[in-house]
């Protein structure tokens, strides 16, 4: 936070917040990616986090409906009654947990929830523990906040899980926050109940730690693995829980911008005061149309759930038969996190030597034309994360290239 930023050539001093902070390597990647798409190459892109799948068409009519009442202007300040009323139902329908309207807050999306909930929660130096690897805009956003993330590397031996030891020693006098994230982005691994029980009942000891889990890919999970939420597996941790969903990649609304959360009144209250100054609500129609996703009929979910297996089972194997790589089954989500420690350290055919998972990731959009990004944006090397979330034909297409690419590497 200290960090000097120099004044660049227009005169701009960008402010230290920013400073140790740089664009999304992710949106690095999908802009190279989409340019050298307009020059005519033939690049296939497994780099963006939302479904290929449209937004119901219920919904749609729930938005447009809205618009013909007139619902366009201002709403309440964290999101509707209508809509905080169907977030409360989802939450003891799907999750055996129960908010008062008043403990729920609406967002233009998740990532302002995160934001919120941050901004009104931490000081400098305050730590928050993050186990990698890690949705990017983790780190980032407490670090934005003036927090320190403490990251704990959680390997693909470990099913990149977190587990009770690491937790209590990264705990310190200044943790304010833990951050789970289950199924993962980038990793696909989720959290059953015998995984969080551990770390739950070392939360039990530190009462000044507080929990949140974003619980954004809930609906995203294959082979029977049985989703839980800890707010319910450990009432009393409830009080200090902030429980993070949205309906962005369940019901493939990632452009309408609308996440919740459901917590303590007096947290949920200082978010939003943030939210005041910030966004002043979330968007009248958007939130409308959330009110028929949540509300509107759920079986299209298990639809989407096969056919996203399917494309997992396809990508898992496919990867697994090239040599160097190594992909763990994920229990979620629609990414796939494999290590590529074994194609480190040889040489493409054009004579460069592969020395980081960056390296590798720029050989395969450069040579093969195929975009993924890098596990060192996670937090976590040598690994590289493919997001499934595109066509069965592509796949194939993509996999192959991805084959060809590192039977070529010499070494
Ligand atoms: C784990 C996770 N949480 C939250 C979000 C943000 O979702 P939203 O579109 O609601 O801001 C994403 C988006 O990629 C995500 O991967």
């Amino acid at each position: 936070m200290n960090a000097q930023t120099k004044i660049d050539d227009a005169g701009f001093r960008p402010a230290s917040r920013i400073a140790s902070i740089g664009v999304s390597k992710i949106l690095q990647i999908g802009a190279r990616a989409s340019a050298m798409k307009r020059d005519g190459l033939p690049v296939i892109i497994l780099g963006a986090g939302e479904p290929d799948f449209d937004t119901p068409d219920n919904v749609k009519a729930a938005a447009k409906a809205a618009i013909d009442r007139g619902e366009t202007k201002y709403t309440a300040l964290d999101g509707t009654p209508e809509l905080k009323k169907a977030i409360a139902e989802k939450f003891r329908r799907e999750n055996g947990v129960d908010y008062a309207l008043d403990e729920i807050t609406v967002a233009t999306g998740a990532k302002q929830i995160l934001f919120n909930a941050f901004m009104a929660s931490i000081d400098p130096g305050d730590e928050v523990i993050i186990p990698t690897p890690y949705w990017t805009s983790y780190s980032d956003i407490v670090e934005i906040c003036g927090g320190t993330a403490v990251l704990v590397p959680c390997d693909a031996e470990a099913g990149f899980r977190l587990n009770a030891e690491q937790l209590e020693k990264a705990i310190t006098p200044k943790t304010r926050w833990v951050l789970l994230n289950s199924p993962s982005n980038p990793s696909g691994a989720a959290y059953g109940e015998a995984d969080y029980r551990p770390l739950l009942d070392v939360l039990m000891q530190h009462p000044h730690v507080w929990l949140m889990v974003d619980d954004m890919y809930e609906h995203i999970v294959y082979d029977g693995f049985k989703f839980v939420t800890p707010a319910a597996l450990e009432p009393r941790l409830k009080p200090r829980t902030l429980t993070i969903n949205g309906v962005s990649k369940a019901y493939a609304m990632t452009g309408w911008r609308i996440g919740y959360a459901g917590g303590p009144k007096a947290l949920i209250k200082a978010m939003a005061v943030i939210q005041s100054q910030a966004t002043s609500c979330p968007s009248s129609v958007s939130q409308a149309a959330s009110v028929e996703a949540l509300n509107g009929p759920q079986d299209f979910l298990v639809e989407r759930q096969r056919s996203f297996k399917a494309r997992r089972d396809l990508v898992v194997a496919a990867l697994n038969a090239i040599d160097g790589i190594e992909c763990r089954v994920p229990e979620g989500a629609f990414y796939t996190f494999a290590g590529c420690g074994g194609v480190i350290g040889k040489t493409t055919p054009k004579g460069k030597r592969l020395e980081t998972d960056s390296d590798f990731t720029d050989y395969l959009l450069e040579d093969a034309h195929v975009a993924v990004v890098p596990g060192s944006a996670f937090g976590l090397s040598p690994f590289f994360r493919i997001s499934y979330a595109t066509s069965e034909a592509e796949l194939k297409e993509a996999l192959q290239r991805i084959a060809t690419a590192c039977q070529q590497l010499a070494g």
